[in-house]
């Protein structure tokens, strides 16, 4: 019940998070300008702070001057302060070995289950090390005795230990946003043991699915023989340490797309993104948004849409896929030729089936707002969500939020946390070029009964996980230990 839940939410905490929830840069006249980050992690907990007060410690990325006056510490929101925003400060070096590096090179492509990409240099272990170092102190700065401290993902697995050392009686939480891999991929960083003790310092580490839980569980039970794991109850205990594993998978705020989805104006937003396509309300059109990451399988994307293309000629012409990709993670090379791939894919697409009238595939980075997005959403008939490995995935949430004219189909990746959760999707295994070809095809073609079936389920599925409720079944797991 939601008031007994609340009443796990304590009066005051610390989130400690790499991404800041609202980031302060300096304009060319040298003004500060503060923005609200646009991400999952601040639409769920900067309400819950804005209500209950406490710090937030996160990497003061933007502006450096900025990071150490006041010792890091601004009010935020600006125009209503609520609760303070600590600024850690990291060096060009820091940031490059444990952001480019260890979290984005190794932890990354771990958690996604994409070995081969780990690139493990001794310098990125030294930093991440360093810095997690630095929040931890950071967090013992601030944080009052009795506030409950909350690390957030995998940029944060060692901070909680080096809290403990300074806390041994502070109720600390982690959530992995990320994917937990099995014990026979875990075993390829060259620093497992470490990363899991760092995170055993916490009474509860939350993840999006019982899967990856369970998986975690069965990590620490290899590692540390000497532990005692109870997998029914998720609970671990080693060396006077006892923590508990739940599933906690983070929605979104429904009520808030829900709403800027009906204030938007689907008409002009179709106008701007086929801009130079055919704009007439004629043309069918599937979305996919994403940022350039590899885990997202937008190459097999790609090239089921070609497929689909190829042999259906009538959907030449009368079908459009919108791509709107975010540029992320540049300083790591991977990303960048992710992008130069993706780009090439889609224009030896658009060239191969492209008319004079028609563009197969309209593909954009523009800095979209929530509202536009919103618009987009509801413009297309179908999303395609086809990650190889995805935490959660919180697009898979929002479209169906915001089909609010009733119609809207979602083809989604049966490897992406989302897939647990929602129920009315058009599942696929994402390497499964022709079946992501079927499934695009089969959502074009749904009779209106089932279109509607499904959309309702999958809103009523995502209905149950609003964010709103997050923090307080994060706290509650620890209530019936
Ligand atoms: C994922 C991670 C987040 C991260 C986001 C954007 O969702 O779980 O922790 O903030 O990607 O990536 P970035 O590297 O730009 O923060």
């Amino acid at each position: 019940s939601g008031n007994a839940q609340n009443d796990a939410v304590p009066d005051s905490l610390v989130v400690v998070s790499n991404r800041e929830p609202y980031s302060h840069e300096q304009d060319d006249d040298g003004e500060i300008q503060v923005q609200s980050a646009a991400g999952g992690l601040t639409s769920a907990l900067d309400p819950v702070m804005q209500s209950r007060g406490g710090t937030w410690v996160a990497w003061g990325s933007g502006d450096a001057d900025m990071a150490v006056a006041d010792e890091g510490i601004v009010e935020v929101p600006p125009s209503d302060p609520a609760y303070d925003l600590k600024r850690v400060p990291l060096s060009d070096a820091a940031v490059q070995g444990y952001y480019y590096g260890y979290a984005n090179q190794v932890l990354w492509p771990l958690c996604h289950e994409d070995t081969g990409r780990i690139w493990a240099e001794p310098a990125y272990w030294e930093q991440y090390r360093a810095v997690n170092e630095q929040f931890a102190e950071a967090v013992d700065t601030v944080a009052d005795a009795g506030q409950p401290v909350w690390f957030q993902d995998y940029h944060l697995a060692l901070a909680p230990r080096l809290v403990r050392e300074r806390r041994p009686d502070a109720t600390l939480l982690q959530f992995w946003h990320i994917p937990w891999p099995a014990p026979s991929v875990f075993r390829h960083c060259p620093h497992s043991d470490a990363l899991l003790d760092g995170l055993l310092a916490c009474d509860i580490i939350g993840f999006h699915t019982a899967g990856y839980a369970e998986q975690f569980l069965h990590c620490v039970d290899s590692a540390f023989p000497a532990a005692t794991v109870d997998t029914d109850s998720g609970t671990v205990t080693r060396d006077g340490d006892r923590t508990r594993a739940v599933a906690n998978p983070l929605g979104i705020d429904v009520g808030g797309v829900r709403d800027r989805a009906r204030a938007t104006d689907v008409a002009s937003i179709r106008d701007t993104v086929l801009g130079g396509s055919r704009s007439d309300t004629s043309i069918r059109l599937a979305l996919g948004v994403e940022r350039l990451d590899y885990s997202k399988g937008i190459p097999e994307r790609i090239e089921a849409l070609a497929h689909l293309w190829d042999r259906r000629p009538d959907l030449r012409g009368d079908f459009t896929y919108v791509q709107k990709a975010s540029r992320t993670r540049e300083g790591i090379a991977a990303y960048r030729r992710y992008r130069a791939d993706v780009v090439d894919a889609i224009e030896r697409v658009n060239d191969r089936f492209g008319t004079d009238d028609w563009q197969p595939i309209v593909y954009t980075e523009a800095n979209l707002d929530n509202e536009t997005l919103a618009g987009l959403y509801r413009a297309a008939e179908v999303a395609v969500v086809t990650p190889h490995r995805d935490g959660m995935n919180l697009v898979a949430h929002e479209y169906p939020v915001a089909c609010t004219d009733g119609d809207g189909a979602l083809v989604l990746s049966e490897l992406a946390g989302a897939a647990t959760h929602l129920d009315g999707a058009l599942t696929v295994n994402p390497h499964d070029i022709e079946a992501i070809a079927d499934a695009i095809e089969r959502a074009l073609e749904l009779d209106e009964a089932e279109t509607s079936d499904r959309l309702s389920r999958l809103q009523h599925s995502v209905e149950t996980l609003d964010s709103a409720e997050w923090v307080a079944r994060q706290f509650s797991a620890g209530q019936s230990l």
